[in-house]
């Protein structure tokens, strides 16, 4: 009997989880005696390259993979199959639209459906295809949070775990030096990792891309915090922030199919405007980066990684395709890929978690 080929890949950004996805994909799959699986490296690029780059995967490729960071078959944010990047004879980059070409290789293959763990860009990317026939099932991953349809994303949770782990740090050297911290973290457009990060590290000031901040504010905050040069103060700021009335702080890249500002830099720029602003104790800025993204997932995001895993694989057999796996608390469940990326998980500034965190005195600058 032939057997029937789902395609696994990852897409976007890398998140603790990925490879506990894959392994509960491959391991719902080979309680099946009629399917196999296989990966796709890199996003779609391994079927839009020449030679194609997938690879079976097996119950012994994806044993004990639920405690590997990253993703086994890599991943990436440029390009993919709406716009990949084509070098002009003059040097300069177009993107062109190969999607039709690679859902006739994806036939030749034999692949039968495809399952994409990605973001929201990712997830375009499935509408994308489920419109042009594509049997495929997305599977919602960020470490941002930042998607509506599902209570959470894994790897959100081992993202606020590192961060809070920081600011921990952070507060024995700013109290042992009086010094002013500001550790930036990751959000593009949704603060959650800040937020939640700032509540659970205890940190007297927060901000938001969801919440434009005044100077001055922050200011009185830290100034409230020190008894004349004795105190310290821990600031959380989300890469995405920024001033009321002005924009965020980032550079373009260049780098070939990567279509966003590359976030980063409001850390420095709010010392300086702090500086500026008149604030005399010492200011030090800590930028955890993507350490935020390395690294093992912490038990709640296996979980949530596996649970997605196996309903996406569940979904295959099922034959429901064009729908995202979502966590809607206790249950998984299927949302249609048009809605899954109709709009953001942003933060409401009238929330009962931001109510929580001025409750505690946490100043956001508004
Ligand atoms: O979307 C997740 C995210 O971590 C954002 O918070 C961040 O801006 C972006 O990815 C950075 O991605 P990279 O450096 O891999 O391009």
């Amino acid at each position: 009997m032939a057997l029937k080929r789902v395609m696994v890949l990852t897409g976007g950004g890398d998140c603790p989880g990925l490879n506990a996805v894959i392994r509960g994909i491959v391991k719902r799959a080979s309680q099946e005696n009629d399917w196999e699986v296989v990966g796709c490296i890199e996003s779609f690029n391994g079927v839009l390259r020449e030679p194609t780059e997938i690879q079976i995967l097996d119950e012994k490729t994806v044993e004990g993979l639920q405690i590997q960071g990253g993703t086994i078959l890599g991943t990436t944010n440029k390009g993919g199959p709406f716009a990949w990047p084509v070098k002009n004879p003059d040097g300069s980059w177009t993107t062109v639209d190969r999607s039709d070409e690679m859902i006739r290789k994806l036939s030749y293959l034999g692949i039968d459906a495809v399952i994409n763990i990605g973001g929201d860009g990712s997830q375009r990317i499935s509408l994308g295809l489920a419109q042009k026939g594509l049997k495929i099932v997305g599977v919602p991953k960020t470490i941002d949070n930042d998607l509506s349809m599902t209570d959470y994303t894994f790897g959100f949770q081992t993202a606020v775990q590192i961060c809070t782990e920081a600011i921990d740090k952070l507060v024995t050297t700013a109290a042992s030096h009086n010094r002013v911290f500001i550790m930036e973290v990751m959000g593009r457009d949704a603060g959650w990792i800040a937020l939640h990060s700032a509540i659970a590290g205890g940190a007297d000031v927060c901000i938001i891309p969801e919440i434009p901040y005044n100077i001055e504010k922050i200011k009185q905050k830290i100034e409230q915090r020190y008894n004349k040069r004795h105190g310290y103060c821990i600031i959380v700021v989300a890469e995405g922030a920024v001033p009321a009335g002005g924009s965020v702080t980032g550079t373009v890249t260049g780098e070939v199919g990567y279509q966003h500002i590359k976030l980063g830099g409001i850390a420095e720029q709010l010392a300086a405007d702090l500086k500026a602003s008149g604030v005399e104790h010492d200011i030090r800025c800590t930028i955890l980066g993507h350490l935020q993204r390395g690294g093992t997932p912490i038990a709640f995001d296996r979980v949530l990684a596996s649970e997605f895993g196996v309903r996406a694989m569940e979904f295959v057999l099922e034959g429901k395709f064009g729908q995202m796996v979502a966590y809607h608390h206790p249950d998984v469940v299927g949302i249609p890929l048009e809605e899954a990326v109709r709009e953001q998980n942003l933060i409401n500034p009238e929330s009962r978690l931001v109510h929580t965190a001025k409750g505690l005195g946490i100043e956001f600058g508004d």
